[in-house]
C-alpha cells in the first residue's frame, strides 16, 4: 500500500519506517516523503535511500494554513498516497488535512499519551516524577496529540536521567513501535510479531 511520511526534522523515525518497507512481507511501500521545511535532513535521508523526497515550504504560504496544507493534499492525492505517517512534523494540523485523511493519518507522540501532550515531553516527565515514560503512536483527529491510540511502548525512568537520556530511551522504542504499529493498522487481523517485547503494546 502506498504511504507518505511527513516530516520537519532529521527523520530517524522515517529511516525506521524505510527499514521496515524494505522487508519483502511489510505491507506498505513509501510513494512519498514530505518536509514542510526545505533544510530538513531527513530529505537526504530519503533521497539517499532512492525515494521521493519533496519539501513544501510553510513560508511561501505567509501563515495560510489550509492553503499549505491544500498544497500538501494534492500532493499526496496525485502520488496515489492511502495512508499518511507524521513523523516530527512539526505543524499543528487544521481540521481541512485531518478531516481529509481522518483514520487514514498517523502521528507519533513522545509520550505515553494523553500523558504530556506538545512539546517537551520528556522534561515534563522528569519534572512530573513519573517511573514509566514512553511513546504512542495513534490516529490524528484536529485536536493534537489526541486521536484513537494503535500502540505504545514504555521506559522507566531512571532515577539520574536528563531529558536527553530519557529521550534517547524513549526514540530506541519510537523505531520500534512506529513501523509495528503501521503494520497492525495495514494488517488488523495479522498474528502479532514474535519480537515485539514486553514493554511493546498494540
Ligand atoms: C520524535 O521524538 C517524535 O516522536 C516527535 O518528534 C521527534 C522526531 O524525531 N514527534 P525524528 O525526526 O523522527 O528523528
Amino acid at each position: 500500500r502506498p504511504i507518505a511520511i511527513l516530516i520537519s526534522g532529521r527523520g530517524s523515525n522515517m529511516r525506521a519506517l524505510i527499514d521496515a518497507c524494505a522487508a519483502p512481507d511489510f505491507p506498505a511501500r513509501i510513494a512519498l516523503v514530505l518536509s514542510n521545511r526545505p533544510d530538513a535532513p531527513g530529505l537526504e535521508v530519503a533521497r539517499a535511500a532512492g525515494l521521493r523526497a519533496e519539501a513544501i515550504d510553510h513560508r511561501p504560504f505567509r501563515g495560510d494554513r489550509a492553503a499549505h496544507e491544500h498544497a500538501i493534499d494534492a500532493t499526496l492525492r496525485a502520488a496515489g498516497v492511502e495512508l499518511v505517517c507524521l513523523a516530527g512534523y512539526m505543524r499543528l494540523l487544521t481540521p481541512f488535512l485531518t478531516g481529509a485523511w481522518a483514520g487514514r493519518m498517523l502521528n507519533i507522540h513522545p509520550s505515553l499519551l494523553p500523558a504530556f501532550p506538545g512539546l517537551h515531553t520528556h522534561e515534563r516527565a522528569l519534572q512530573a516524577g513519573v517511573k514509566l515514560h514512553g511513546c504512542t503512536v495513534h490516529l490524528v483527529t484536529e485536536i493534537m496529540d489526541d486521536g484513537p491510540i494503535l500502540g505504545q511502548a514504555a521506559v522507566p525512568v531512571h532515577a539520574d536521567d536528563t531529558p536527553d537520556r530519557l529521550a534517547a530511551r524513549v526514540l530506541e522504542q519510537e523505531h520500534r513501535l512506529y513501523p509495528a504499529a503501521l503494520r497492525k493498522v495495514l494488517t488488523p487481523d495479522a498474528v502479532p510479531q514474535p519480537d515485539i517485547g514486553s514493554l511493546l503494546f498494540l
